[in-house]
């Protein structure tokens, strides 16, 4: 099936095509498996926050809606993100030692050995709505994994069950955060409070909050709200330009805050 009929627009340039760039938020029209775009990233960030495509050929229940790049199954994700973690295996590159990394779709033990984790969880994303699902089956699907995880370098280290940068306030591992529902920008857009949480428990204001599948931004827009900075790449043309004009949203609500 090409590009065309997907009804996607994925021929961003090698190496990326930095879309918008400022003192809080750089946005790349670009493919994150693309080693060029990989090091464009800032070493030693401070967050890996991202939602990858799930692998099962998501097809919207609404007509129009275009299907998600990258999600027929043949791309192995955590491997992908684990070269985000730590580009090349290096203990210098990528996710500062000690940081954290939450993964949606994924249970804890997964994300484990590809991104290098000494301390996992898996959370639970309770998303109040029930999804259209299989009809036939008993029970509607409410929830959703996600695996966090603390990004150790060192294998000996790995070992040990220091947190790091622990959560400040301890919390309870289910999250209960509506999905977003109707005027949706994008099939799978995640409600931006859930995000804010996420980050508010893992980073302090002015890290760099990174997303290598950025779909409409949202992880983004919840960065900059928190006053963080993100790093976002999405693959298909006008998502990332939605996550452009979402994130430039958000700032310009960060420069009123700021200045209130
Ligand atoms: C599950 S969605 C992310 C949704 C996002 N969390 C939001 O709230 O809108 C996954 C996204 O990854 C993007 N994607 C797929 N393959 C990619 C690749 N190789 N590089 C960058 N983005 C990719 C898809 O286009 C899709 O928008």
């Amino acid at each position: 099936m090409t590009d065309l009929q997907l009804g996607l627009t994925l021929s961003p340039p090698s190496g990326g095509k930095v879309l918008h760039t400022s003192n809080r938020a750089t946005v790349i029209w670009g493919d994150c498996r693309d080693p060029q775009v990989i090091v464009s990233v800032p070493d030693g960030y401070g967050l890996l926050c991202t939602d990858p495509p799930y692998g099962i050929s998501h097809r919207s229940n609404w007509a129009g809606r275009p299907e998600i790049a990258g999600d027929d199954g043949s791309i192995d994700w955590l491997t992908v993100l684990g070269e985000w973690a730590a580009p090349g295996g290096s203990h210098e590159r990528g996710l500062a030692n000690s940081r954290h990394a939450y993964i949606f779709g994924y249970n804890h033990h997964d994300i484990a050995q590809p991104l290098r984790c000494g301390a996992t969880a898996s959370l639970i994303w309770d998303k109040v709505l029930m999804n259209q699902g299989n009809l036939a089956a008993g029970w509607g699907t409410t929830h959703e994994p996600i695996a966090f995880g603390v990004h150790r370098k060192r294998p000996s280290d790995r070992a040990s069950s220091r947190g790091g940068l622990a959560a400040r306030l301890r919390k309870g591992s289910v999250l209960r955060y509506q999905r977003p529902n109707g005027n949706t920008r994008h099939p799978h857009e995640k409600p931006v409070p859930l995000l804010a949480d996420l980050i508010e428990s893992s980073t302090v204001r002015g890290d760099l909050v990174v997303d290598p599948c950025a779909g409409s931004g949202s992880t983004g827009v919840a960065a900059v709200l928190e006053g963080r900075r993100c790093f976002l790449v999405e693959v298909d043309q006008r998502s990332a330009e939605l996550c452009v004009d979402r994130v430039q949203l958000a700032e310009r609500l960060a420069d009123q805050m700021s200045a209130a």
